[in-house]
């Protein structure tokens, strides 16, 4: 590896480079471990014919990439395609002055005002999963070994169904939710196999094979299908009068401005907002809470901390009890959005020639010492952000779970060594492209984590975990094929 900070120096392998080796293992361990010894700028070698690549976690060059100049650095050719094939072609998969037009046209949508009036549907969705999970331990004698996802993203689901189209998918039982759940796993499984890990390398290197009707390319269609088929219904069924669309919800809002102001957002626009909407808004959150409850139960005396805050409030926490009065569940949220994000690898592509600032200069391996790096169109910037958020030099003991550390004086790292993203993290990324959703995200964290801990008792079953990327950050057990977290569950003493 050609390394910019240290004199070590290795090839990789022969075909795949340095790219591989990240996504076998523990994800992020690898790339967290080229921080630790080489510091925060390396250059990776890429696999087959695809040039050196950059992984960054300074935060200068963060915030020129994601920041000032994020439309200078679109997504890459090989991550546009499984947006694109995912979610649609809305905010997510979109470029430059199309992504302006639409992120301006959905930032209402997703204010504070808005989130605020979905606390109702949210603590609604929360409580149905809560009751349904408690009927299920019971019948087991009041101890199961559950698959976290399998109550999380139920809520997830619903609240997500509701707030973003006014659909009820029924506590996670209704026959599209058990689709969209089981489309959603298969491409997750196949993400994780050998072939799946491949295929997006040799994609990078030969785009003409996105044509081909590939297994794994055909899964990440099939989630975007059923999802707009439900959508396109809801759309069809909505009345032409804007004073007859009544709903607060999220397509119903954009329904109604759509019509007023004359915006001509077309139908197939409003599907991909709602198919987006939809995807990012409920593995991710689902996904991080699982891995939060995971290390809560290998953290017992964090998890009866937790649960002492939540049972001595005593009566149901209100929307601005959510915003300030929980400060330990607070925390345990931060820590749980550092520790495993969701979206835990980006990467970005130059559209042209341009310097890269370094936060501190670094020294390259023939001695020289540089201030900044000259890059070329074309070069890719790989940003890894569970390994940033995780990173030694910037936390001290980044990748341990710790929730403490938000809470003691002195505790956080010093704003000009840590990145600019929400709360010094990169979990909703930075900048013009930052997650629209954080608001929604962060209250549904809350109550639904707040709700199970009240509730369930969490143990570690001793199984060893492992995080795995498809597309999203996935728990693996170790040795094991396809997304698995199981925990055992009792119910907690009130
Ligand atoms: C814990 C939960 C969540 C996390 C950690 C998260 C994280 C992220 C990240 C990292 C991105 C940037 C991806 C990239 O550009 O490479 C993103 C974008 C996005 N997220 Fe989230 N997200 C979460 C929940 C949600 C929710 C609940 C919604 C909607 C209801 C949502 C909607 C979106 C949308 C539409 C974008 C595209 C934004 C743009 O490109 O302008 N997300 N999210």
């Amino acid at each position: 590896m050609f390394l910019l900070a240290t004199s070590s120096q290795s090839r990789g392998h022969w075909l795949w480079g340095h790219e591989l080796e990240p996504l076998t293992g523990y994800f992020g361990e690898v790339y967290a471990s080229w921080f630790d010894r080489l510091g925060p700028v390396v250059r990776m070698r890429g696999s087959l014919i695809h040039g050196d690549m950059l992984t960054v976690a300074d935060p200068a060059i963060i915030s020129h990439v994601l920041g000032k100049h994020a439309y200078d650095y679109p997504k890459s050719p090989i991550l546009r395609p499984i947006f694109e094939r995912t979610l649609g072609r809305g905010l997510a998969w979109a470029e430059g002055d199309e992504h302006k037009r639409m992120r301006a046209l959905l930032n209402p949508v997703f204010s504070a005002e808005q989130t605020r009036g979905m606390f109702e549907d949210m603590k609604f969705c929360t409580d149905r999963m809560v009751a349904a999970f408690v009927a299920h331990v019971n019948t087991r004698g009041g101890d199961a070994i559950v698959q976290a996802r399998d109550w999380t993203s139920r809520a997830t689901l619903d609240i997500i169904g509701r707030v973003a189209f006014g659909h009820d998918f029924g506590c996670g039982e209704s026959a599209e939710a058990k689709q969209i759940c089981r489309v959603w796993i298969e491409m997750v499984d196949g993400g994780m196999t050998m072939g799946g890990r491949i295929a997006p390398l040799i994609l990078r290197n030969f785009p003409f094979l996105l044509l081909f009707p590939i297994p794994a390319i055909r899964a990440q269609s099939a989630v975007r299908l059923t999802v707009q088929g439900l959508a396109e219904q809801l759309i069809a069924k909505a009345p032409k009068d804007p004073e007859l669309i009544k709903g607060g919800d999220l397509l119903s809002t954009l329904m109604r401005a759509n019509i007023r102001e004359h915006m001509n957002i077309s139908r197939e626009e409003l599907l991909d907002h709602i198919c987006a909407f939809i995807l990012l808004g409920h593995e991710t959150t689902a996904g991080t809470l699982n891995f939060t409850l995971h290390a809560l139960a290998q953290n017992p005396d964090l998890q009866d901390k937790l649960r002492r805050e939540i049972v001595s409030f005593g009566a149901e926490p209100t929307y601005q009890d959510f915003q300030n009065k929980l400060p330990y569940l607070d925390v345990v949220v931060k820590e749980g959005l550092r520790m495993f994000p969701p979206g835990a690898h980006t990467e970005r592509v130059a559209a042209r020639d341009d310097i890269l600032p370094l936060g501190k200069p670094l020294r390259t391996t023939s001695g020289k010492v540089l201030t900044s790096i000259r890059i070329k169109k074309g070069q890719l910037i790989s940003i890894p952000t569970i390994a940033i958020n995780r990173n030694n030099a910037v936390w001290g003991d980044g990748r341990t779970f710790r929730p403490e550390r938000w809470l003691t004086p002195g505790g956080l790292p010093d704003p000009s060594e840590s990145v600019k993203g929400w709360s010094q993290l990169l979990s909703f990324l930075d900048g013009p492209r930052m997650c629209i959703g954080y608001r929604v995200a962060l209250l549904e964290f809350k109550i639904i984590l707040s709700s199970l801990i009240k509730t369930f008792v969490f143990h570690d079953t001793g199984v060893k975990m492992e995080p795995a990327m498809s597309p999203i950050l996935q728990p693996r057990i170790i040795g094991e094929k396809g997304s698995s977290l199981p925990l055992r569950v009792t119910l907690a003493e009130l």
